[in-house]
C-alpha cells in the first residue's frame, strides 16, 4: 500500500505534465460538453448569482488550467491548485499575473471564514482524506458561505472513465460522502448521460449530435435517471 504523500506527490506529477489539448478530439469534444454542463448549472444556481450579486470573495479550489475561469473572472477570486505547472497555463492562456496559489486541499493557505464561495470542480475523486478536505474547506468558509463540488458519480449508469485513463489515484463520490457536520446540503444534480459507445463517431458527427440532439435531451435524462449520471453536482452550505 502506498503511503498518502506517494500518492499526492503522483497526483502532482500526473497533472503537472497533463496536456489536455494533445488529446484526440473526440475526447476533447467530450470534456467540451462536460464543461458546458457544468457552466450552465452553476450559470443557473441562485447561490452563485446571488454572491456574484454581492461581489463576494471565491476560490476556485483545484483550478487546473482555468477551465472555469469564466465563471469567476469578474469576481474577487483566487485560484489554487496543487500542480504548479497547471497554474503556470493558466496565466499563460489568460495573461494573469497574480492570484494564483500553489497549495493543498487538505492543508489550505487561508485563514479561516476567507470565502463567500468555493468551487471544487473535479478535484475530489483525487483526494483519499475526503474528510478533511471537506473540513479544510469549511474552515475557510464564511458562515453561510457556499461550496459548490463536481465530482464522478459513484453512483453512476455509465461505469467507463470517459475522458481519462488516470493513472493515479481516483474514485467516483456519492451524496453520502457530502453528509458531514458543519454543511447543509442545500440541493444536488446529477449530470452527463452520454454513452462511451458514441465515442466510434467521426468527431464533426459526434459535434452535430451533441449540439442538436443529446443538449436538448440532457434534461429529460436527468429526470428518467436521477442521480444516475457521470457527475454529480454538490451545493453546500455552511451551517
Ligand atoms: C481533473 S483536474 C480539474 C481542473 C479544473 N477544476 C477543471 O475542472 O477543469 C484536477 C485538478 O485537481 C488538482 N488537485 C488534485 N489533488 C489536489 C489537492 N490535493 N489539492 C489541490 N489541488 C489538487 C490537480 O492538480 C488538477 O489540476
Amino acid at each position: 500500500m502506498k503511503r498518502k504523500e506517494n500518492i499526492r506527490e503522483d497526483i502532482r506529477k500526473f497533472y503537472d505534465s497533463w496536456t489536455p489539448e494533445t488529446f484526440p478530439s473526440y475526447i476533447k469534444t467530450l470534456m467540451d460538453l462536460e464543461e458546458k454542463l457544468v457552466v450552465d448549472i452553476i450559470e443557473n444556481l441562485e447561490e452563485y448569482r446571488d454572491i456574484k450579486r454581492k461581489n463576494g470573495i471565491v476560490l476556485d479550489c483545484g483550478c487546473g488550467f482555468g477551465s472555469y475561469y469564466p465563471l469567476t473572472k469578474d469576481l474577487n477570486t483566487l485560484y489554487l491548485d496543487l500542480s504548479y505547472n497547471q497554474l503556470k497555463r493558466f496565466g499563460k492562456i489568460y495573461g494573469l499575473r497574480s492570484n494564483r496559489i500553489c497549495g493543498d486541499i487538505l492543508n489550505l493557505p487561508f485563514k479561516d471564514s476567507t470565502f463567500d464561495l468555493i468551487l471544487c470542480i473535479n478535484v475530489l475523486e483525487h483526494v483519499i482524506d475526503i474528510n478533511i478536505a471537506l473540513k479544510e474547506l469549511h474552515r475557510v468558509l464564511k458562515d453561510e458561505g457556499v461550496l459548490l463540488v463536481v465530482a464522478v458519480n459513484r453512483e453512476s449508469i455509465i461505469r467507463e472513465e470517459i475522458f481519462n485513463e488516470f493513472r493515479i489515484y481516483h474514485r467516483g463520490l456519492s451524496l453520502r460522502d457530502f453528509k458531514v457536520d458543519g454543511f447543509e446540503m442545500v440541493k444536488y444534480t446529477t449530470f452527463y448521460f452520454l454513452p462511451p459507445i458514441f465515442k466510434i463517431l467521426p468527431v464533426f458527427i459526434l459535434n452535430y449530435f451533441i449540439d442538436k440532439i443529446y443538449l436538448k435531451l440532457e434534461y429529460r435524462l436527468r429526470d428518467l435517471f436521477r442521480g444516475r449520471g457521470q457527475f454529480l453536482c454538490v451545493v453546500l452550505r455552511k451551517s
